[in-house]
């Protein structure tokens, strides 16, 4: 029997979606407004999801307190109030999708999490955006 615990967690960060070896109207035309040259700005959303056994001695999955450092030093830290093309390294060749950055995420925290838990990563973008990924 497995359950899944999840955590919520919030950061602020700007970015620009597009593509090095297309124009600045190449990149309008398919990213829009994300793809502004001088950035703009999201407020992101995120739920972290840990599916596990209970553990007997303690009734927990896991203890919320690390999860919460984990999200702390792995996103917020490096994420909150950044500029995701410049300032984060995992950017530097990817773009900033809500995609790629609930991947990079996922990645951060599997690293990070015994191997006998899964791990989900919800990311919204905007209020009606988001993108879940659970490492399949
Ligand atoms: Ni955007």
């Amino acid at each position: 029997m497995s359950l899944t615990v999840y955590r919520k967690a919030h950061f602020n960060a700007a970015h620009r979606l597009y593509r090095k070896d297309w124009s600045d109207e190449e990149n309008y035309a398919f990213f829009g407004k994300c793809s502004n040259p001088n950035y703009h700005g999201h407020n992101y959303e995120l739920e972290v999801g840990v599916t596990g056994e209970i553990d007997k001695n303690t009734g927990f999955v896991i203890d919320m307190n690390l999860l919460r450092d984990l999200i702390k030093e792995e996103v917020e830290d490096s994420f909150d109030h950044k500029n995701l093309n410049i300032e984060v390294p995992d950017f530097k060749e990817l773009n900033p999708t809500m995609e790629n950055i609930a991947m990079v995420i996922w990645n951060r925290l599997r690293r990070r999490i015994d191997e006998k838990y899964g791990i989900s990563v919800k990311l919204y973008e905007t209020p009606r955006n988001y993108v879940i990924y659970d490492g399949k």
